[in-house]
């Protein structure tokens, strides 16, 4: 099902796609055909039963050098609708379909994270880096601002004088500066990134699926919420999770703590019954 790629590599294994950009002797620049390749491949992973959780990442130990300044700039400088079709291809899966996917995403970055790989980087649900990954929004050092929605999501994620600095400036900044500025939630020695995405998608996998998309659909959704309108939408929402819960979660988290007591929502998530016991 994934292996008709040639610029994404999909592997699937214990619950967790990895799903890699893979143009790795171009640092993962992303072409035009990778962005059609992403939207394809994370388009069906959304609906893969075998995905529980999808992480982004890069082969070869790189993120994404960013957009392929010869293949999506360059090559369709004279050519608005190939430039229209790559634009567009290019936000759809770094945007639309990753800030709103229905399954937990995770970023983990290793090497370099450029220019409109910042994109992919803020809409994923969860990001880890490697201590030592060179993160540049270098944009402004050959002529363009960052674009699409990259100084947007920037500017939405970390404080002004961040946002700023690493935009205006153009300078590069390592995983322990992205962790303290809150670019991604952990930064970990290299040899150990990948045992920190697993542990997180474990703990994510632990979760009622429902609950989960539900609750980071909210913390997104109420951020551009007056008091009012965030009130109404919760509620409504809160009701959403329980029509067609398979895990009748409400119900079954309150009964294995106030009547079994066999856990302690303060600490560790209800325990899901099997797929087979939930008939899926
Ligand atoms: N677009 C196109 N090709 C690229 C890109 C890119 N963004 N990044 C790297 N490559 C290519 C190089 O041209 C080179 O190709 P070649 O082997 O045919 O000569 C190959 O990938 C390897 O790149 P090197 O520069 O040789 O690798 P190195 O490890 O020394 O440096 C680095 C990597 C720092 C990422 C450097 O390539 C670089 O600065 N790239 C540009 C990054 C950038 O500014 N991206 C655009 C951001 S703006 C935007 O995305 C909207």
């Amino acid at each position: 099902m994934y292996d008709n790629f040639e610029c994404v590599d999909v592997k699937l294994a214990d619950g967790i796609a990895w799903v890699r950009l893979n143009r790795p002797e171009k640092r993962n620049a992303m072409s035009p055909q990778l962005h059609e390749e992403m939207e394809a491949a994370l388009t069906t992973l959304e609906v893969d039963p075998e995905a529980k959780v999808v992480v982004v990442a890069g082969a070869g130990g790189n993120f994404s050098a960013g957009q392929d300044l010869k293949l999506f700039f360059r090559a369709n400088e004279n050519n608005p609708l190939g430039r229209k079709k790559a634009q567009r291809a290019a936000n759809r899966w770094r945007w639309e379909l990753l800030y709103n996917y229905d399954k937990p995403t995770i970023a983990m970055v290793e090497g370099y994270c450029v220019g409109g790989a910042f994109m992919q980087l803020l809409a994923t649900d969860f990001a880890v880096a490697a201590e030592d990954a060179t993160f540049s929004l270098s944009e402004v050092n050959w002529g363009i601002l960052p674009g699409a929605l990259v100084s947007k999501v920037v500017a939405d994620t970390v404080l002004p004088r961040h946002a700023l600095y690493y935009c205006c400036l153009g300078e590069p900044f390592d995983g322990k500066e992205a962790e303290r500025i809150g670019m991604v939630n952990f930064a970990v020695p290299p040899t150990k990134v990948e045992d920190k995405v697993t542990e997180l998608a474990n703990k994510l996998m632990a979760k009622s699926p429902r609950v989960l998309r539900a609750t980071k659909q909210a913390v997104r959704n109420v951020r551009s919420m007056d008091f009012g309108q965030s009130y109404d939408y919760l509620a409504e929402k809160g009701m959403a999770i329980k029509v067609g819960d398979t895990e009748d979660s409400y119900n079954t988290g309150l009964s294995q703590f106030l009547d079994e007591k066999s856990y302690k929502p303060t600490f560790e998530p209800f325990k899901l019954g099997s797929d087979e016991e939930k008939g899926n």
